[in-house]
């Protein structure tokens, strides 16, 4: 079954290569993160990368440990500690969330997709990211990396804007994140996999199919063409 073997292939990559970052426990047996600081680290990451997210991380959240102390600050802070990392949107938006989450959910991150949905800015890539990575709960992501792996893995050469086929890239995407009854019921790891194979090994430019963890599951490779994929429409 391949499904099974991408997941658990790439659950055991995570496990020896994953990197170590503030949002991630130290290691599996350490205490989980506070689900605030998911909220906080998604929001950062949703156009930034990770090397510039990291410092901005920590001064987030010295001066505002917790969503309480983000929702009753003021916005003009709020945007000062976001200098630099751009797109401001986002840190007004995360601002929103937090009042909104003390207001309507009485301080409670919401733990299902339908409420992440409907908070200030959390789309459908966010609220799955946070869904499984906070709580554990089998929900799909597919940005630029898992469009790209998955694309590459099943030699999916049809342009990946094209709504039947982001429809495809969906369900294969929510085939594969890990369902509770299975043994590797690690949802969120899972889908911190894929973002980590996406930015260490399966890159848009010369990936390192060589040390990749799939390659003898990825078509794109059989093919000889990885980097030809994914295909996207002409503009
Ligand atoms: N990009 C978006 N979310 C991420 C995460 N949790 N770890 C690494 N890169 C990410």
């Amino acid at each position: 079954n391949t499904i099974k073997a991408i997941r658990s292939r790439l659950l055991d990559w995570y496990d020896q290569n994953a990197r170590s970052l503030p949002w991630r426990p130290a290691s599996p047996t350490s205490a989980p993160i506070p689900p605030y600081y998911t909220l906080v680290s998604e929001a950062m990451l949703q156009q930034t990368q990770v090397a510039t997210v990291i410092p901005y991380f920590h001064r987030f959240l010295e001066t505002f440990p917790t969503l309480e102390t983000l929702a009753n600050a003021d916005e003009q802070q709020v945007l000062t500690l976001w200098q630099g990392l751009g797109y401001y949107r986002r840190a007004r938006n995360l601002h929103a969330c937090a009042k909104t989450i003390i207001t309507e959910h009485n301080g409670i991150i919401p733990s299902d997709i339908d409420s992440l949905l409907a908070l200030p800015g959390i789309g459908q890539y966010t609220a799955g990211a946070i869904a499984s990575i906070a709580f554990n709960q089998p929900a799909p992501i597919l940005d630029g990396n898992v469009i790209r792996i998955l694309s590459r893995i099943f030699f999916i050469t049809d342009p990946t804007d094209h709504t039947p086929v982001k429809k495809q890239l969906w369900l294969l995407a929510d085939q594969l994140v890990p369902a509770p009854v299975s043994t590797d019921f690690r949802p969120g790891d899972y889908n911190q996999s894929m973002m980590e194979l996406g930015a260490l090994i399966c890159s848009p430019r010369n990936p390192k199919c060589d040390t990749c963890p799939i390659q003898k599951l990825c078509k794109a490779y059989a093919d000889g063409s990885p980097e030809s994929l994914p295909v996207t429409l002409p503009k």
